[in-house]
C-alpha cells in the first residue's frame, strides 16, 4: 500500500508518516521545505501547479492521499486572511482536481483535513458537537477549512472522488510549532527551568475550554478512516476526545510538572478578536465505524511536551 502526504514536514505529517511505516504503508510525501528533498520519497512539490500534482500522483500512483498541507495557525489566520484562504482552499481545489484528472482518480481513497473550528458559535442546546451541527465559523481559518468541507463534498458529488473530509479538535504532542498553546506555555516554562528567562510566563485566553487529542491519536483515527472497508465517502467525521479541558488546567498542569514557582501574566498581545469560549465534540460517528477512540491521556501527553522541548 501506498500514501502520499501532502504537508509531510509538518508537525501532524511526521507523526502520520511514522505511524504508517509502522503499519507497513510506503510514505510518499509534499513539503515546501527544500532541505528535505534529499529524500528520494519526499517531493519539493508546489501544489500550486496542478500540472505538478498530476505528474506526481501518476508516478507514485498513491492507493491513499492525506491532505494534510495548510496553514494551521487560528491567531496568525486574523494577520494572513488572504494567504490562510489560498494555502487552505486553493491549495486543496488543486489537489482534488489533479487527482480528478490523473491516473489513481478511481481508485485513490482521499483524506482532507478540516477543524472543530468550521462550527464555530455553537449555542449549548448543540453541546456535545456532532457533525450534523451547522457551520458559523468565527474566524478566518474556520471559514477557509468550512471551504475545504464544502469542496470536499462536491468532488465526492460531482466527480465520486472518494474524498472523506475530518474535522479533528485540538491536537498536541512533541513536535508542535510554537504559536499553539501546549508548546507556547511550555517552551516559556522550559527557558526558566535552563535559566534563560526570568520566572514570568505570559498567557492569552486561560477561560476557554477545548477538547484535546494527543496527535498519535489523531493519525491513527486518519489511517483507519481510508483503511476501513465501509467509509462512506461525501461524509464528514469528528476527531476528538469528546472531554473538555480549560485552557487554565492546562497551564496548571504544566506548572506542576515542572515544579517552577512561576508567576502568571496575561499580555492582551495573546488575546483574539475572537474566541470560542467552549468546544466539545462528539466522536460516534468514527468510533461506530472504526472503533477509533483516544488512548493516550492529557498527562502523558503534557509529559511529552515538556520532555521534548527540554532535550531540544
Ligand atoms: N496559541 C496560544 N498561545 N493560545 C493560547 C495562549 C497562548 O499563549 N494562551 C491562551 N490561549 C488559548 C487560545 O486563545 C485558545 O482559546 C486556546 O488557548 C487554544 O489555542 P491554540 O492552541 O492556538 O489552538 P486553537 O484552538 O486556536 O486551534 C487549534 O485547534 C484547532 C481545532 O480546534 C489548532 O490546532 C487548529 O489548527 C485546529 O484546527
Amino acid at each position: 500500500m501506498r500514501a502520499l502526504i501532502t504537508g509531510i514536514s509538518g508537525f501532524v505529517g511526521k507523526h502520520l508518516a511514522n505511524y504508517l511505516l509502522s503499519q507497513g504503508v510506503e510514505v510518499f510525501g509534499t513539503t515546501s521545505q527544500g532541505s528535505l528533498s534529499m529524500d528520494p520519497n519526499i517531493f519539493t512539490n508546489n501544489l500550486s501547479s496542478e500540472q505538478n500534482i498530476i505528474n506526481l500522483l501518476d508516478e507514485i500512483q498513491p492507493d491513499h492521499i492525506y491532505h494534510l498541507a495548510g496553514q494551521s495557525n487560528v491567531k496568525d489566520s486574523w494577520d494572513s486572511k488572504v494567504s490562510t484562504f489560498h494555502t487552505n482552499v486553493n491549495l486543496t481545489i488543486n489537489l482534488l482536481e489533479a487527482v480528478r484528472k490523473s491516473k489513481v482518480s478511481d481508485k485513490v481513497r482521499i483524506v482532507t483535513i478540516g477543524s472543530s473550528e468550521e462550527y464555530g458559535r455553537v449555542n449549548d442546546m448543540t453541546l456535545p458537537i456532532d457533525e450534523t451541527v451547522s457551520l458559523k465559523p468565527t474566524n478566518p481559518y474556520g471559514i477557509s477549512k468550512a471551504s475545504v468541507s464544502y469542496f470536499a463534498k462536491q468532488y465526492y458529488e460531482a466527480y465520486g472522488l472518494k474524498v472523506v473530509h475530518v474535522r479533528p479538535f485540538n491536537h498536541i504532542g512533541p513536535g508542535q510549532k510554537l504559536g499553539f498553546v501546549v508548546t507556547d506555555f511550555t517552551s516559556q516554562i522550559v527557558n526558566i527551568e535552563k535559566g534563560i528567562a526570568n520566572n514570568i510566563i505570559r498567557v492569552g485566553n486561560l477561560g476557554a475550554q477545548r477538547d484535546f487529542t494527543d496527535v498519535r491519536d489523531i493519525v491513527r483515527a486518519y489511517y483507519l478512516l481510508l483503511t476501513t472497508a465501509t467509509t462512506t465517502y461525501g461524509e464528514i467525521y469528528n476527531v476528538c476526545s469528546g472531554v473538555p479541558i480549560t485552557i487554565e488546567s492546562i497551564l496548571e498542569k504544566l506548572l506542576a510538572f515542572s515544579h517552577q514557582q512561576i508567576e502568571v501574566i496575561v499580555d492582551p498581545n495573546k488575546l483574539r478578536p475572537i474566541d470560542i469560549p467552549l468546544y466539545i465534540g462528539t466522536n460516534n460517528k468514527i468510533h461506530q465505524l472504526t472503533g477509533w477512540k483516544p488512548e493516550i491521556a492529557i498527562d502523558t501527553t503534557l509529559e511529552d511536551v515538556l520532555e521534548f522541548i527540554r532535550k531540544k
